[in-house]
């Protein structure tokens, strides 16, 4: 496998990686009767594995069949409902920083399928990290506060 074919498989598994992170938050707001939090976070880790298929795609488009890597145990226990998010953020920030490198390979290696491939995951990133900057601000303002979180829970079950 070429260093940038190798890069998009490490993304690949990475987006897997992402999904089984979210499950795992789904989890902890579940196990502390968040079913809004919870619903967002399994929409959250389905948007992940759809991420993870359009790079199975590509890859198989391009003649290089993916390779499933391991995957790490995610962290379980959070200590506040803002620190779940908060992680979520900076997941989010290290798939970009990912996607970015990946797009300078695929430069350097003037692969053009490559670069419009990740014009999708460039715009999608600018997305993600709105969307949890967000919600950490939201969580911010309520600081804790149950009553506020059993609203916001009602909003996120919209989602
Ligand atoms: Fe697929 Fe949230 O990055």
């Amino acid at each position: 496998m070429s260093k940038l074919y190798d890069a998009l498989n490490k993304q690949f598994n990475f987006e897997i990686e992402s999904a089984y992170v979210y499950m795992a938050m789904a989890a902890y707001v579940d196990s502390k009767g968040m079913s809004g939090f919870n619903h967002f976070m399994v929409q959250q880790a389905k948007e992940e594995m759809a991420h993870a298929r359009k790079f199975y795609d590509y890859m198989m488009e391009m003649d290089q069949t993916p390779v499933y890597t391991e995957i790490p145990a995610p962290k379980a226990e959070y200590g506040t409902f803002k620190e779940v998010f908060e992680t979520a953020l900076e997941h989010e920030k290290v798939v970009t920083k990912n996607i970015k490198e990946i797009y300078k390979l695929a430069q350097e290696e003037g692969c053009l399928d490559t670069q419009q491939f990740l014009n999708w995951f460039l715009e999608e990133q600018r997305e993600e990290e709105d969307s949890f900057r967000g919600i950490v601000e939201r969580l911010e303002r309520i600081n804790e506060s149950w009553n506020g979180l059993y609203i916001y829970d009602r909003e996120l079950a919209q989602r």
